[in-house]
């Protein structure tokens, strides 16, 4: 059982260690009825410790059953240790040992899915953060790095495939039908990177040459059924290769890379050396049964976990307050990658509107952190949008800031300097500030305040002088924890257009020899002003272009302008960002008592320009047909009353669709081109454009609309197009016909577990027919499981996060329905839970009828006995008084 407090682990109490592991010898014994592992540490006394203690001290955790304890091949007694519920001191050791170990699991109860446990039959193990200490009792902290050596025994007909990390060194046949494989990992590292895998699998087997010419060999292991689910999943992993050893000279280590698709997963992937382990959901695809989303998204893991070879193996953390170093570097490398594979443009756009929805909530609200935090009980509840999303921010700035030659500089010294070490974000930092000579002291603050910046923006124009002035002055609110913050250092990417949509130049002085028509201005004081010289007319400013900085901007834009910027910008994100803009200005217009206005025709006509002229960019403009979500707007407004926001939303949504109904059957037939299925950013906007059309047609019950989603539903020969048209009829009105599809799509797709969880999502997600009572249905459902992380994450978390009416109707049934569910997860698998608890966190940012029943659901939750770490700290957190 947990201890009723859970404690606090702090940053400034830092330590090295005080012993180290230099080799690891493990042996596990796999059984139906558990599994027996053997472990050999040996261990010296760390010289870089001023300690004088002569214990030693391992972690351990209730999953773990110690055995027996030896030190130097002698059993140890009672008495010479102490064994706590998570830890394990052993006193008056020498400077050198070899600790054994032996400690018995059971696998096959392992719900919470974190050290060793079952997936359909196969043992997997998930070690990060701190999964280690659940197999064996160990010193499990990331900066005690150790060779390690493998051997699995278990029965040879049930489990022909036994992989661990690094290269198989020997393998037999052993009495009793069983059998074992030896592995060895010549690079030392931290426990969390250990995997095990062992099942029945297929092997799929491919090759990679690295530019010195050594020869890979590429290896994804999976279930007979899914043999052909992983071309893309393969050819992802050799694009992925390539570019980390154009873009960053960096080549792959070992001479093995395997990869390794569970049915059971907390997370998405993990980059396990020379072994990643994925959630099946993000790794296996085939045209029939996963969609263009689904086809990016595991690119980019793929590589994701790839990258993190060096970014997080390679070079690791020294602590987990350091994940982001790990973490948002990574997602940096990735979405460069993606941007390079597809449209940067079209990513960007993905990129900011992900951040600007989720992690400027969680900047904002209860459980607001830096990317470096100070503190946390559970770590696993700091996998956060803020170390991911921002820390990749704060990496991009540094590029933006640095430019690309300086930035690869600064990376090759980085990687070269700590390359076999655990380190800071500030030793990423270091490096970067001597490869190129810049100063980032004031621009670490990105690591330390949490809160997203406030820039508010104003200008005028002196027509006489031909000068521009922009003032702009930074403010960053206060968060939990941390008040009177410092102006941080904010590259600040602008450009200014005249009447005709030309671009001005900017001089910053009369005298400027420069006349670049774009420049990064660097904010670094509360309040700056830019006077900008040899302007010849009013221009209409284009700020933070690119999303330069993970900030909010104000500035008094008028209609007139956004539809400017719209058409005009050359800045592909910024056309982008007007239209939002726009569109969230109307729509915020008619919420609550504007709600019988009529809509601005503004905004139609600049619509029906995006959808009649084919001559722009087709996947900026199938982006920019998408309205704010819901999420988005909730996100800024204060004090939201949901359902007036979700009723505005549609109304314009329902007025667009009516006026420009003829420009969208004609933008339908136009997409609708027969040819090979491909995933290139002209055929995955083509789809979604049309797919978009579809859905706003649907939206008025339109009849020709309906006949053209049933015949797209029954024709298509991809998911996206049969999801595109399933999703359109079941946030449509036509029940009866949506029934009878969604019977359909089940029976034919029961098998293929991805499917059925993108069938449960688009019923759960879905205003129309999601009701709660439809949700308890699918909860009851044959095809849901308790067990399995997919299913409760595609039903539960898709209704409390995507289904925004219903979650917060005003009578609270849906806070008290997720109430029930975190309560019942928590004893089975608490990360789960825990992560489920968030969209009830921001309580206090909601129109009183709802947060004062959010907090009751939350108060629910903390008083349940045997809360876990988990979900205890994210409760007591969000109710914590402000
Ligand atoms: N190292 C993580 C996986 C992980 C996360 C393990 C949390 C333990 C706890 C992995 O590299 C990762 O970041 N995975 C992401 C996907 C990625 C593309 C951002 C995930 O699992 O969601
Ligand atoms: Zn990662």
């Amino acid at each position: 059982m947990r201890t009723n407090q859970p404690q606090t682990i702090y940053l400034k109490d830092y330590r090295v260690p005080v012993f180290l592991v230099d080799h690891v010898d493990l042996r596990f014994e796999l059984f139906e009825d558990g599994a027996r592992v053997h472990s050999v540490l040996s261990m010296r006394r760390n010289p870089d410790s001023d300690s004088s203690d002569t214990s030693v001290e391992l972690n351990s955790d209730t999953l773990t059953k110690l055995e027996s304890l030896s030190l130097d091949g002698k059993e140890l007694g009672i008495d010479a240790y102490e064994d706590s519920v998570d830890r394990l001191v052993i006193h008056d050791v020498p400077d050198h040992f070899e600790l054994g170990v032996v400690t018995w699991l059971e696998p096959q109860n392992n719900t919470r899915l974190e050290g060793l446990y079952q997936s359909s039959g196969m043992f997997c193990t998930q070690c990060e953060a701190e999964g280690f200490r659940c197999i064996t009792y160990f010193p499990d902290r990331p900066d005690v790095m150790a060779r390690f050596r493998t051997r699995i025994e278990a029965d040879k007909a049930s489990f022909p495939i036994l992989l661990s990390n690094g290269n198989d060194v020997e393998k037999g046949d052993l009495d009793g039908g069983r059998h074992f494989v030896t592995w060895e990992d010549p690079f030392p590292k931290p426990s969390y990177l250990f995997a095990l895998v062992a099942g029945d699998l297929v092997e799929k087997r491919d090759s990679f040459r690295t530019l010195s010419g050594r020869d890979i060999d590429l290896r994804m292991y999976v279930e007979p059924r899914n043999s052909d689910k992983c071309d893309h999943a393969m050819d992802s992993l050799k694009r992925a290769m390539r570019w980390d050893e154009e873009v960053y000279g960096r080549e792959y280590d070992l001479d093995i890379f395997m990869i390794v698709a569970v049915d059971d997963f907390n997370m998405g992937a993990m980059e396990n050396k020379g072994l990643n382990i994925f959630n099946s959901s993000c790794v296996l695809a085939s045209q029939e049964t996963a969609t263009d989303m689904a086809f990016q998204r595991i690119e980019s893991i793929v590589a994701h976990e790839y990258f993190h070879n060096w970014s997080g193996n390679r070079v690791t953390c020294r602590d987990w307050f350091q994940l982001s170093l790990k973490e948002g570097f990574t997602v940096f490398r990735d979405s460069q990658f993606s941007a390079d594979m597809g449209s940067p443009t079209v990513k960007r756009i993905e990129d900011a509107t992900m951040l600007r929805t989720a992690q400027f909530a969680e900047d904002s609200g209860p459980m607001a952190h830096p990317v470096r935090p100070e503190s946390y009980m559970e770590i696993t509840n700091f996998y956060t949008l803020t170390i991911y999303e921002k820390g990749c921010e704060v990496v991009g700035m540094i590029h933006t800031l640095l430019g690309p030659d300086m930035f690869r500089k600064g990376s090759d010294l980085y990687f070269e300097r700590h390359d076999g070490q655990a380190v800071t974000t500030d030793d990423f930092v270091r490096a970067m500030e001597d490869a190129s000579g810049r100063d980032l002291s004031q621009f670490r603050l990105w690591y330390e305040q949490a809160g997203t910046p406030e820039l508010t923006v104003k200008d005028e124009y002196d027509q006489a002088a031909g000068i521009y002035r922009l003032r702009i002055d930074q403010r960053i609110p206060d968060t939990p924890g941390q008040t009177n913050k410092k102006p941080q250092h904010i590259p600040f990417a602008i450009g200014l257009l005249g009447a005709d949509g030309e671009s001005l130049p900017l001089k910053l002085s009369a005298t400027d020899a420069d006349e670049p028509t774009d420049r990064v201005l660097e904010l670094t004081e509360a309040s700056h002003t830019f006077e900008f010289h040899g302007v010849s007319e009013c221009p209409v400013p284009s700020l933070l272009r690119n999303f330069s900085a993970p900030v909010r901007v104000y500035y008094p834009w008028t209609r007139e302008q956004l539809m400017f910027l719209m058409s005009h910008d050359p800045d592909g994100f910024n056309r982008w960002d007007a239209g939002q803009r726009l569109a969230v200005d109307v729509i915020s217009g008619l919420v609550g008592e504007a709600g019988s206005e009529a809509v601005d025709s503004g905004l139609t006509e600049a619509y029906r320009g995006l959808l009649t002229d084919t001559s722009l960019d087709q996947a900026l403009v199938a982006k920019m047909l998408q309205l704010p979500s819901e999420a988005y707007l909730i996100e800024l407004a204060d004090k939201p009353n949901v359902p007036d926001i979700h009723r505005a939303r549609e109304k314009v949504l329902g007025h667009l669709a009516t006026a420009l109904r003829d420009d969208l059957l004609a933008c339908y037939k136009r997409n609708s081109v027969e040819g090979r299925y491909e995933v290139t950013p002209q055929a995955v906007a083509r789809r979604s454009l049309r797919n978009t059309a579809l859905a706003w047609l649907l939206h008025t019950d339109d009849e020709e609309g309906r006949a053209l989603a049933e015949s797209q539903f029954a024709k298509a020969d991809n998911m996206t197009d049969r999801m595109g048209a399933l999703r359109a009829l079941v946030n449509s009105g036509y029940e009866q016909e949506c029934k009878q599809m969604l019977d359909a799509f089940y029976e034919q797709w029961k098998a293929d577990p991805q499917v059925v969880e993108q069938w449960f999502a688009v019923q759960a997600g879905s205003s129309r027919t999601g009701g709660l009572s439809r949700i308890r249905e699918l909860m009851s459902h044959p095809a849901f499981d308790w067990k399995n992380p997919n299913k409760i994450r595609s039903v539960i978390g898709v209704f409390a996060g995507q289904n925004l009416p219903a979650f917060h109707a005003e009578d609270g049934s849906g806070y008290r329905f997720l109430e029930e569910q975190v309560r019942r997860l928590d004893d089975s698998n608490p990360q789960i839970a825990a992560r489920l608890v968030s969209p009830l966190t921001r309580w206090r940012k909601y129109a009183p009828v709802h947060g004062e029943q959010m907090k009751k659901a939350l108060e629910a939750i903390r008083d349940k006995s045997g809360l876990s770490r988990d979900v205890y700290e994210v409760v007591h957190k969000s109710l914590a008084g402000q």
